[in-house]
């Protein structure tokens, strides 16, 4: 499977930024890894157009599970690939905290990306609480079957494992809590559908070029969902090369 260095811009992201992804553009002409940017929604058009014909694809941050209607600041599945992206993360922890997201929901915006011809990312991830009282393997289970969108396939899903207390903090988890949890997920994978060993399973948080080779050398990770350091393009490069590397 090829792997995937995919940066989420979070709520970060003005008409200049659109620069980083050229940048990114320039750097990775041929690469040997599939790469996605997700800016905010207001960026889509504007970075299709500067990324078009080249190897980078587009994502959004979330979409609504209704094809259109009366959801005042939502955005549609249709809607994100038309503006020209080819995926979209859902159920990121901080809609799930902020919006306070279920798994029903995310698995509902998951097939409803999937329904739009869209890739779903799917995150999951525990809390440094849920860690601590030793239910890791548990939450992320849960999370898994609860949010895998039906008919999901390798080619249109791929999850994300985002340790909460890893995201933003600067704190990464080390590569034995990693290997634990991307070895159980491929497993509970196989249990709920069919060609588990071809979806990617992402490392989220935390993850710089400083910690990259370390990461992706961990058996089942498949690449990474890349906050802060997808912001520029001389953060984001080094972790690309890094993917490639890890072959
Ligand atoms: P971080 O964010 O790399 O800034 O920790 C990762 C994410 O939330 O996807």
């Amino acid at each position: 499977m090829r792997k995937l260095a995919a940066g989420n811009w979070k709520m970060n992201g003005m008409t200049a930024s659109i620069a980083e992804a050229r940048a990114v553009r320039v750097a990775n002409p041929t690469p040997k890894v599939d790469i996605l940017l997700c800016p905010p929604a207001t960026l889509l058009t504007r970075m299709a157009e500067a990324l078009a014909n080249s190897p980078i694809a587009l994502g959004a941050q979330d979409c609504h599970p209704e094809a259109s209607g009366a959801h005042t600041g939502d955005i549609a599945a249709g809607m994100v690939a038309e503006a020209g992206a080819s995926a979209v993360i859902v159920g990121h922890s901080e809609r799930r905290t902020d919006h306070g997201e279920t798994d029903a929901l995310v698995k509902a915006k998951a097939e409803a990306a999937i329904a739009a011809g869209l890739v779903a990312i799917v995150c999951i991830g525990e809390t440094l609480e849920e860690r601590e009282a030793g239910k890791t393997l548990d939450i992320v289970h849960g999370q898994l079957s609860g949010s895998l969108p039906a008919g999901a396939t390798g080619g249109n899903t791929v999850i994300a494992y985002e340790p909460v207390w890893a995201i933003g903090t600067g704190k990464v988890a080390t590569p034995d809590q990693i290997a634990e949890v991307h070895a159980a997920l491929r497993t509970k994978l196989g249990e709920l559908m069919d060609g588990a060993a071809e979806v990617r399973i992402l490392y989220g948080g935390s993850v710089k070029a400083a910690n990259a080779g370390e990461i992706f050398a961990i058996a089942d990770v498949d690449g990474a969902l890349v906050g802060g350091a997808s912001l520029t393009a001389d953060d984001f490069n080094p972790i690309i090369a890094a993917l490639e590397a890890a072959g």
